[in-house]
Order: C-alpha cells, then sequence, then structure tokens
C-alpha cells in the first residue's frame, strides 16, 4: 500500500518542530568538541562507499525524530509498493519499474530480451561489423533525444569516458538548429549512425532534430541506406515505424519506466555502444547493489534514506531553497544536470498525494559544478554569503591514470572545503568582519573508492532512491511530470503564430508584442 500522509499532521513533525527551536542556533563546531565519537558514529560505510555525514547540523536527537518520521509517513511500505511494481505513479496509472531493469536476479523475460538485442546490436557495431551504406564500418554514433532520452546517456558517457572504445559518441538535443548542424558539420553520413531516443516518439525537439538529420542523410544516401544508419528506442512502435526505422533496429522501451529513470533500459544504448555491452551491465549491477542496500537496511544505516531525511531537515525546518553537489571529479562535470532533471522534475510539485494543495515546502533546488573549478566560481556564496545552502561532496580516492600528486590535492581541496564549511573562523581573532567566515555550513562527503562503471551505477541509483524517499516524505507523487504539459501545449500555437505571422489567437500582449517584433 502506498501511504498518502501529510507529514506536518505527524507527531514525529511536530516534535521536530519543537526541537528545532530547540537546536537551530547550535554549532557543529561544539557538537564536534562534545562529541568525540561524532564522525566515527554519523558515517555508513558500504560496499566502497564512505559516507560522511557528520557534518550536518543534527544531534543523534534529531536524527531519530528524523527516522520516526520516515516512520510515520510509511516509508517502508511505500518502498515495498515501489519494489514490487504496485501502480504507485497513481496520476499516470503506471508501476515505477527501474530497479527491475537491474535486477539480474529476478528480471522480466522482455528486460532480458531488451539486453540481449542491445548486447548483439553493439558487438557488431564495435566490432566493426556493422557496415554503413558504402560497406565501411560505422565510427561514430548520434544519440538524438532530449530530457532523460538525453541527460542520463550523455551524463554517463562522459563520466565513464576512461573506458570507452574506438567510437565517438555525440548528442543532439536542443531544438536549437545551430546545435544540430554544430554535431552534423563534422559527421561523415558512410560511417555514422543515428540513435533516436524518444519514450512517446511526440516530442517535438528530438522529432525535429530527427527529421532534420533524415533529410541531410538523404542529401546523399538513399531511403533503403535509412536501415543501416537509422535505430530507434521508444515504446510508441507505430511512430518509430511511420519514420522509416527498420523493424530490427528498434528497441523498446516500456510505460512504467520513466523518461529521468530510463538511462538503465535500452535508453542506455549509446552508452553501451561507448564502453561496451560489458561495462553497460557493470553499470545496471551497481545500480542494484544500491537497490538492495536501500531496500534491506535498518533505515538508520540506510545511505538513501539519511541523505534525503537530512535534506527534508533542512527544506523543511531550516528553510533551505537549494542544495549543491559539488563532484571533485572532471568526469561527473554532466551530472548535475542529470540529477537536475531526476530530482526536479520528480519533486517540484504542490499538490499531495490525496489531491489537495500543500502548504509546506517541496522539492529543492539542485545546483552545482565540480570541484576544484566551483572553489574558484561560486563557493565564496557558500562560505560567506547569506543563503543556508547544505552541500554534497563527491570524491574518489584513486584517480583513473594514477597521478598522486594531482589526486592528493583533489582530495585535499575537496576534504578542506569541507573542513573550511564546518569550522569557518569559529574561535580564532579575525582582523575585521570581511574575513569572518561563521562556518556551521552543513556538508556530507561520499567518498568512493573508484570510478568505475559499477560504482557509477551506485552513486545514480543512491540520488534516485534518495528523491523518492524525499517524495514520499512530502507525500507528493515524484513520478509524474504534469508540471511540463502546459509549455508544450502553448508553444504549438505560439509557433502557428510565428509561422503564420498573427498571433491573435495569443491571448498575452507581452506575447504578442514579442511575436511582433520579429517581424520588425
Ligand atoms: O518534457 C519532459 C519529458 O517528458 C521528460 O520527462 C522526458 O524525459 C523528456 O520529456 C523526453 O521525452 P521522450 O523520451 O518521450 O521524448
Amino acid at each position: 500500500m502506498f501511504p498518502k500522509i501529510n507529514p506536518t499532521t505527524t507527531q514525529a513533525w511536530k516534535k521536530l518542530t519543537t526541537h528545532f527551536s530547540d537546536i537551530q542556533d547550535s554549532k557543529m563546531q561544539e557538537m564536534f568538541v562534545d562529541d568525540p565519537k561524532r564522525s566515527e558514529s554519523m558515517a555508513i560505510q558500504w560496499n566502497d562507499f564512505y559516507v560522511d555525514y557528520s557534518k550536518n547540523r543534527v544531534s543523534h536527537l534529531t536524527l531519530s525524530l528524523l527516522l520516526e518520521l520516515a516512520e510515520e509517513v510509511g516509508l517502508k511500505d511505500a518502498m515495498e509498493a515501489q519494489f514490487t511494481q504496485e501502480t504507485i505513479n497513481e496520476t499516470e496509472g503506471r508501476a515505477v519499474g527501474h530497479t527491475a531493469l537491474r535486477n539480474f536476479d529476478a528480471m522480466k523475460p522482455e528486460v532480458i530480451s531488451a539486453l540481449a538485442q542491445m548486447k548483439e546490436f553493439t558487438e557488431k557495431v564495435i566490432e566493426g561489423d556493422w557496415k554503413g551504406y558504402t560497406g565501411k564500418p560505422i565510427e561514430t554514433i548520434v544519440n538524438i533525444g532530449i530530457g532523460g532520452s538525453d541527460l542520463g546517456p550523455d551524463m554517463v558517457h562522459e563520466a565513464l569516458k576512461y573506458y570507452k572504445n574506438r567510437l565517438d559518441v555525440h548528442f543532439v538535443s536542443n531544438v536549437d538548429g545551430d546545435h544540430v548542424m554544430e554535431v552534423l558539420k563534422d559527421l561523415d553520413r558512410e560511417t555514422t549512425l543515428f540513435i533516436i531516443v524518444s519514450k512517446t516518439f511526440t516530442t517535438q525537439e528530438t522529432l525535429t532534430n530527427a527529421q532534420t538529420i533524415r533529410t541531410w542523410f538523404l542529401n546523399e544516401a538513399s531511403e533503403q541506406d535509412i536501415e543501416k544508419h537509422f535505430a530507434a528506442v521508444s515504446t510508441n512502435l507505430e511512430a518509430v515505424a511511420q519514420f522509416g526505422i527498420a523493424s530490427q533496429n528498434i528497441f523498446p522501451m516500456w510505460d512504467w519506466v520513466g523518461g529521468r529513470f530510463s538511462l538503465w533500459s535500452a535508453v542506455g544504448l549509446s552508452i553501451a555502444c561507448a564502453i561496451g555491452y560489458d561495462n553497460f551491465e557493470s553499470l545496471l549491477k551497481g545500480a542494484h547493489d544500491m537497490d538492495a542496500h536501500f531496500r534491506n537496511e535498518e533505515l538508520d544505516e540506510n545511505i538513501p534514506v539519511i541523505l534525503a531525511l537530512l535534506s527534508v531537515w533542512y527544506n523543511n525546518f531550516f528553510e533551505a531553497e537549494s542544495e549543491c553537489i559539488v563532484p571533485y571529479s572532471q568526469y561527473l562535470s554532466k551530472l548535475v544536470p542529470y540529477l537536475q532533471q531526476g530530482i526536479m522534475e520528480s519533486n517540484g510539485k504542490s499538490t499531495d498525494r490525496n489531491g489537495d494543495l500543500i502548504d509546506y515546502q517541496t522539492g529543492t533546488i539542485i545546483w552545482g559544478s565540480t570541484g576544484t573549478n566551483a572553489q574558484h566560481a561560486f563557493f565564496q556564496l557558500i562560505h560567506q554569503g547569506t543563503k543556508f545552502i547544505p552541500t554534497d561532496f563527491i570524491a574518489f580516492k584513486a584517480s583513473l591514470y594514477g597521478n598522486d600528486d594531482h589526486q592528493n590535492k583533489l582530495l585535499a581541496n575537496c576534504f578542506a572545503q569541507t573542513d573550511a564549511l564546518l569550522h569557518g573562523t569559529y574561535g580564532s581573532e579575525v582582523e575585521n568582519n570581511f574575513k569572518l567566515f561563521e562556518g556551521n555550513k552543513p556538508t556530507n562527503t561520499i567518498l568512493i573508492e573508484k570510478l568505475t562503471p559499477r560504482s557509477l551505477g551506485s552513486l545514480i541509483a543512491m540520488y534516485e532512491h534518495k528523491l523518492f524517499v524525499q517524495g514520499v516524505i512530502w507525500n507528493i507523487f515524484s513520478y509524474d511530470q504534469w508540471g511540463v504539459e502546459l509549455g508544450k501545449k502553448l508553444a504549438k500555437g505560439t509557433l502557428e503564430a510565428i509561422q503564420n505571422g498573427n498571433s491573435s489567437n495569443l491571448h498575452n500582449s507581452s506575447t504578442k508584442r514579442l511575436i511582433s517584433s520579429l517581424s520588425e
């Protein structure tokens, strides 16, 4: 049973409210002095992950009240409802099955067969046995998709570059025609394979890009060559066939997998091409490791649960508006945009699971970028600004190329920043207020042995489960995204107005003037 409990009506919420007024001004600097075991007791070692959450504005009482809240809103029931494929995405009438895509112990037959199809396809392309229309092997893959059909594959491709084979992989997402032209200008039709990824196969951006690319391809090749150069991933088989994709080049998707959770399916085909099928499978296995941890571990030792509860604490009691994520790995430069969709499309909701409007805060704003670069960009604001910004630091113990000098400096910076945010200039004399650092700024440090397909899978799944737990607590449906529909609908009428130079069908004078300015 998927519970529908307003968190603010629980006993735990009331206790947390009272507790918050007791603790809100407490200093972490003092908490560390008072409890020498704090860093030991507020950390979780799991597989090759070490998660240190001791640098947070919490006491042991805070944690136990947050755990009480999780119990009271029925988190365990909600988790089971998801894992057992109940229709928890009620507003769309769907189950939520991304975890089933990576559970090799109990895999659905259709997932097994899709993976087998992916394996065969990728091996043929990588080995050079898949030939283009002039008989040359494929050298370049282009993923055409947007949102969940782009961000996940693009992020993982970037993150696992070290594991890449000879294939060049590009991503075309934006309907901005300059994006597609910039990609196309360096491509050779004879050696390029395009993968159109769209769950619905109705997305304006993707279909426009796919048509433009098809026309560009047909400038030199013929219709019958399309089957050697175009593949598609979708649930909408009819529309894919209409586009002219050969049936053997169509990969399935299912309505029980949300777009932003779909990189584990054939949506990840470009990833599997880039790093090989075995590495893709390791990515899935890493995610499944985290699924098993999340499902089976006690809540107080459960990484996604603890991270989610801390986030709720800051969002709803400290009134933090945003959370920053800083991976100390250049490979993870696309993690934040990926998580922005995952987290903000899921939890940016203001109607609860009973259909009532909500009068408490839900989804946080996610932002960030890689360390150490970020230190030279926006860290000033986190250290000395007036905003309260809990930050996740992600780092790997070992670098992939084994350059110790760089790695030591990278890790030193990562750890030093969390230290500076915690301590500030507390207890020291400062010359003036310009040099004052209050400290007491919360951080989590997620330290992982090494960036591998498996550990990346676990890391992504960790954030997936974290956002789910938050959604459960906030009593919202995390797996729908009605908020993106209105803009799509209005864009149709606006496009007509731009194309016809006639905006009489639009109701807003500001938009009308913007449109008339196009022809001035
Ligand atoms: O507009 C948002 C959205 O529906 C996302 O949820 C999804 O990932 C993206 O569009 C792309 O959709 P599709 O895969 O159907 O083209």
